[in-house]
C-alpha cells in the first residue's frame, strides 16, 4: 500500500490539474486526449513497468541501479535523470507556490486575485515567499523520509481531492453552455492532430506519470518482492489518468460558460497556464458568499498534491547524494534544496518580473516565450528520451529475460501469460520505435518548428 500511495502520490499533482486542461486546450480537445489515453497505456505502461522492476530488483538510487545491474556505463542515463528531476523540480516549484499561494490570498479575502493573475506572478516578493514556503516544505518531508505523516494524510487528501473534483464537475455542468465544452472535450476532430498536439500529448503523458527520470526507480525499491509489478503499474496510470480526466471534465463546461458556448477561443484565450488559475476561481466568485471558502480548500489540495509530486522529484537527486557520497539524509536535502531552489530563480522572474525571462524565448516552435515554457520542454524531451533509453536497457542490455524474472515476483502465472508476451512485444520493438520516432518528432516541433506529422 505504502508504494502505490508514493507513486500516486508522485504521479497526481499539478500535472494533472493545472497542466493537463490546458494541454488538451492547445491541442485541440478530444483528439489530443484520445491520442494521449493511448500513449499512456501503450508506450508509458511498460517504461513504467521496467522503471519500477529495475528499482525493486537493485533497491537503489536511479544511478546506482544500473551500476548494480552490472552495467556502469548505463550509470550516466541515471544521472541524467536526475539531472531532468532538478530541472523540473526548478520550475514546479515556482507553480506549486503559485497555487499554494492562492490559498493564504482566499483565506486573506483577495478573493479578486484571479482578475489580477498577470500581476500577481509578476509581484516577485510574493510569489518569491511563497516558492520559498514550497520548497522549505518539501525539503521538511524528504527531510524526514518519504514515508510516514505524508502516507497517512495522502489517504485522506487526495479521495477528498477527488471528491471535490467531481463535485465541481456536476456543479459545471449545470451550468448553461456546458454541453458545448464536454463536446470539445470527449468529441474528437481528427484534424487537430499533428507533431505538435501528438507530441504534445506524449510529452504531457510522460510528465504526468512521473515517468523517464527514473522518479520509479527510487520509488520501486520500496515495493515488496510479493507484489505483482504490473497490477502495481496499472493501478498508478488509471488512477493518475482518472484524475487528469475528471479535472477536464470540470474545467471545460466552464470555459464554455465563460464564453458563451465558444469553444473556438480555447486555444488562444483562456488555455494558457492561467486557466486553473483564472477561469476556475472566476466561477468560484459566482457561487456567492461560499465561493472563497470552496476555493480556498481547491487550492489547498492542490498544493497537497503538488507537495507530494516535489517530494518525489527532491527524493531522486537526495537518495543519490546519500548513497554516492554517504552524507546524513538532513544535509543532502538543505544542500540540493538550496540548489535546485537557485536554479529555479529564472523561473521565479519568468512571470512578467523580467522582460528577458517573461518573453525572450523565441524559438520557433515554442508556445510561450518565457523561461518556464522553455525549460519545461528541456525537460520534457529528456523523459522521452530517457523513457527510450531506459525500456531499451531493459530489454536490450539487461535483457528482457531478466525483466521476466524479476516481473515474475508477486505474479506466479506471469511466464506463460499473454500479458508476458505482449509486454515483451512492446519494449523490444513498440516503444524503442515509437519513442525515438516521436521524441525526434518533439523536438523537431518544440526548438525548430518543424513538423513532420
Ligand atoms: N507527475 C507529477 C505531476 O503530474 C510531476 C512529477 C513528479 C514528475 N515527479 C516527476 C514529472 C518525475 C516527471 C518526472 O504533477
Amino acid at each position: 500500500m505504502g508504494f502505490i500511495l508514493a507513486a500516486a502520490g508522485s504521479a497526481v499533482g499539478l500535472g494533472n490539474i493545472w497542466r493537463f486542461p490546458y494541454e488538451v486546450g492547445l491541442g485541440g480537445g478530444a483528439a489530443f486526449l484520445m491520442m494521449y489515453l493511448i500513449f499512456c497505456f501503450v508506450l508509458c505502461l511498460p517504461v513504467m513497468v521496467t522503471e519500477i522492476a529495475i528499482g525493486r530488483k537493485t533497491q537503489k538510487n536511479a544511478a546506482g541501479a544500473f551500476v548494480e545491474l552490472g552495467f556502469k556505463r548505463w550509470k550516466i542515463l541515471g544521472l541524467f535523470g536526475i539531472l531532468c528531476g532538478v530541472i523540473i523540480l526548478s520550475f514546479y516549484n515556482v507553480i506549486a507556490g503559485w497555487a499554494f499561494g492562492y490559498f493564504f490570498e482566499m483565506v486573506g479575502g483577495n478573493f479578486s486575485i484571479a482578475e489580477n493573475f498577470g500581476e500577481y506572478i509578476s509581484d516577485i516578493t510574493k510569489v518569491g515567499l511563497y516558492g520559498i514556503i514550497f520548497m522549505i516544505a518539501t525539503a521538511l518531508v524528504v527531510s524526514r523520509g518519504v514515508s510516514g505523516g505524508i502516507e497517512k494524510l495522502s489517504k485522506i487528501l487526495m479521495p477528498t481531492l477527488i471528491i471535490m473534483i467531481l463535485a465541481l464537475v456536476a456543479y459545471s455542468f449545470t451550468l448553461p453552455n456546458a454541453m458545448e465544452g464536454v463536446k470539445f472535450y470527449l468529441v474528437p476532430d481528427l484534424s487537430a492532430l499533428n507533431s505538435s498536439t501528438i507530441g504534445g500529448a506524449l510529452r504531457q503523458a510522460f510528465f504526468s506519470l512521473s515517468l523517464g527520470m527514473g522518479a520509479l526507480i527510487t520509488y520501486g525499491s520500496y515495493l515488496s518482492k510479493n507484489e505483482n509489478v504490473i497490477t502495481s503499474a496499472v493501478q498508478i496510470t488509471l488512477m493518475d489518468v482518472g484524475i487528469a480526466f475528471i479535472a477536464g471534465l470540470m474545467i471545460f463546461p466552464l470555459v464554455s460558460f465563460n464564453n458563451g458556448g465558444d469553444m473556438s477561443m480555447v486555444a488562444a484565450d483562456q488555455a494558457g497556464p492561467g486557466l486553473i488559475f483564472i477561469t476556475l476561481p472566476g466561477v468560484f466568485e459566482t457561487i456567492g458568499s461560499w465561493g472563497s471558502f470552496v476555493g480556498a480548500f481547491f487550492f489547498l489540495l492542490l498544493s497537497f498534491a503538488a507537495l507530494t509530486s516535489t517530494v518525489s522529484l527532491l527524493e531522486v537527486p537526495v537518495s543519490y547524494v546519500i548513497d554516492e557520497f554517504k552524507v546524513k539524509r538532513r544535509k543532502a536535502v538543505i544542500i540540493m534544496s538550496i540548489i535546485i531552489f537557485v536554479i529555479g530563480i529564472p523561473s521565479l522572474l519568468s512571470g512578467g518580473y523580467s522582460q528577458f525571462f517573461s518573453s525572450g524565448f523565441k524559438l520557433p516552435g515554442l508556445k510561450d516565450p518565457d523561461f518556464i515554457t522553455f525549460f519545461s520542454g528541456v525537460a520534457d524531451s529528456f523523459l522521452l528520451l530517457g523513457g527510450f533509453l531506459i525500456v531499451t536497457f531493459g530489454a536490450y542490455v539487461w535483457k528482457k529475460e531478466n525483466l521476466n524474472e524479476e516481473l515474475a515476483n508477486g505474479y506466479p502465472g506471469f511466464k506463460n501469460s499473454l500479458v508476458r508476451k505482449l509486454f515483451n512485444f512492446a519494449i523490444t520493438i513498440v516503444c524503442p520505435i515509437m519513442l525515438a520516432f516521436l521524441f525526434v518528432v518533439v523536438v523537431l516541433n518544440n526548438f525548430f518548428g518543424i513538423s513532420i506529422l
